[in-house]
């Protein structure tokens, strides 16, 4: 008799992004001509660069030919790829990598999932609140999570609260964890943690032995100075963080599936007797058995986002989708919303009018406005109240939305 893993049935009926697609197909059966403008799930909508597309182009072409053909890929990724990535991401910065310590790979969101099996169930983890679902999901599955409390929440995980009150920045954990998870610029706030304050996250993983899985995905959308777009900017950080990448936000990579995730050699964990062990090593042994690398055209498109064209037109993407965010931002204050975000991230977190719930007000944006966002409470129990906006559509359609929003509700 073949058993379930029975974490799963821990986990909530479907995953968010699933959850409200099914609501809008059902209410587009009803409606069929409604005109719906889709800010909800984080994709997005302008096409790959110039740059990127010739690349790929040419990298195809030498797969048809015997002479320039490749098969299997390099483990961590092309060298072309790799050394881009650690000149222009992180030398630019101050901060050294060598190439053994950068895995490149199909997806942050498979990285972040997929990172937790090199650690012990026993770990504790933290996890702001609220927080990209992938998190807390890839923790449940595994066995890390305890139990269900019925409000929200699983028993074992920390849950740090983002609220008005302290910011949206999570406080450090009162308890003991092992495992923490940060994104900045966040999903779903859009918020961003200054230096000193990202400072105190890598004083508390040295000083507890934890480790910190920081998902720096929206890192191009960082306008204003003093906002880290590294956690090795911060010292010590090499000897308590991951750092997980993407080209999906930053180049249009959605579709396309390119990221990296970086592991320095110092960052460790420890066995019950107490020995250390490099991560390094134990993420190579995952993914060398589990995974087979990015394909060859799509590792040559993500290289050809650091060429000089290629920078330019990473760099209009960018502010094309800024713009949008400033269009939702200001026109959502003017008509009397609180809003958060969308400074140095592509999303606008605004709070319900009349502390109405989250998908209350969910379902009300699309009967009313057909407009799409992601509900608050989706993205945990301090997201109640609140709704997601993203400025990943196109100018029209998020023009559109605003002067909708503030005509139809
Ligand atoms: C989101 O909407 O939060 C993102 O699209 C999620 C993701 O990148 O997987």
């Amino acid at each position: 008799m073949a058993l379930v893993n029975e974490n799963y049935l821990r986990l909530p009926g479907s995953y968010l992004f699933s959850e409200i697609a099914r609501r809008v197909n059902e209410f587009k059966k009803i409606n069929p001509d409604a005109d719906i403008i889709r800010l909800g799930i984080g994709d997005v909508t302008r096409p790959l660069p110039p740059a990127v597309v010739q690349a790929m182009k040419e990298a195809v072409e030498e797969m048809g030919r015997e002479e320039t053909f490749r098969g299997y890929g390099p483990e961590q990724g092309y060298e072309f790829l790799t050394e881009k990535i650690i000149e222009n991401d992180f030398r630019s910065r101050g901060v050294n990598l060598s190439a053994d310590e950068v895995f490149v790979s199909d997806g942050a969101k498979c990285d972040t999932a997929n990172f937790q099996e090199v650690f012990g169930l026993d770990n504790v983890v933290a996890v702001a609140d609220p927080v990209y679902p992938v998190y807390v999901d890839s923790n449940v599955m595994a066995g890390r999570s305890g139990d269900f409390d019925g409000r929200g929440r699983f028993k074992r995980i920390v849950y740090l609260p983002c609220t008005e009150e302290n910011g949206m920045k999570p406080d450090l954990p009162q308890t003991g964890v092992d495992l923490i998870y940060l994104c900045f610029p966040n999903n779903p706030t859009g918020m961003t943690l200054l230096r000193e304050e990202l400072k105190r996250w890598v004083d508390y993983a040295r000083e507890n032995r934890a480790v910190i899985l920081f998902d720096a995905a929206y890192e191009a959308y960082i306008r204003e100075e003093d906002v880290p777009h590294s956690i090795y900017e911060i010292e010590g950080a090499r000897e308590v963080a991951v750092e997980f990448r993407s080209f999906s936000k930053t180049a249009g990579f959605t579709g396309t599936r390119c990221a990296y995730t970086v592991v320095p050699r110092e960052v460790k964990a420890y066995d019950s007797s107490g020995k250390a062990h490099q991560l390094n090593a134990l993420w190579l042994r995952r993914q060398t058995t589990k995974f087979n690398g990015v394909s060859y055209p799509v590792q040559a498109a993500a290289a050809a986002v650091y060429s000089e064209e290629g920078k330019k037109q990473v760099r209009e993407l960018i502010d094309y989708y800024m713009e949008n965010a400033r269009i939702i931002r200001e026109g959502l204050k003017a008509a009397g919303y609180k809003v958060f975000g969308g400074v140095n991230a592509p999303y606008i977190w605004l709070k319900t009018p009349g502390g109405m719930g989250s998908w209350d007000f969910f379902d009300r944006l699309m009967r009313e406005a057909h407009v799409i966002g992601t509900p608050g409470a989706g993205f945990g129990a301090s997201g109640e109240g609140y709704l997601r906006l993203t400025a990943f559509g196109s100018r029209e359609n998020t023009v559109r939305a605003v002067e909708r929003i503030r005509q139809k509700l």
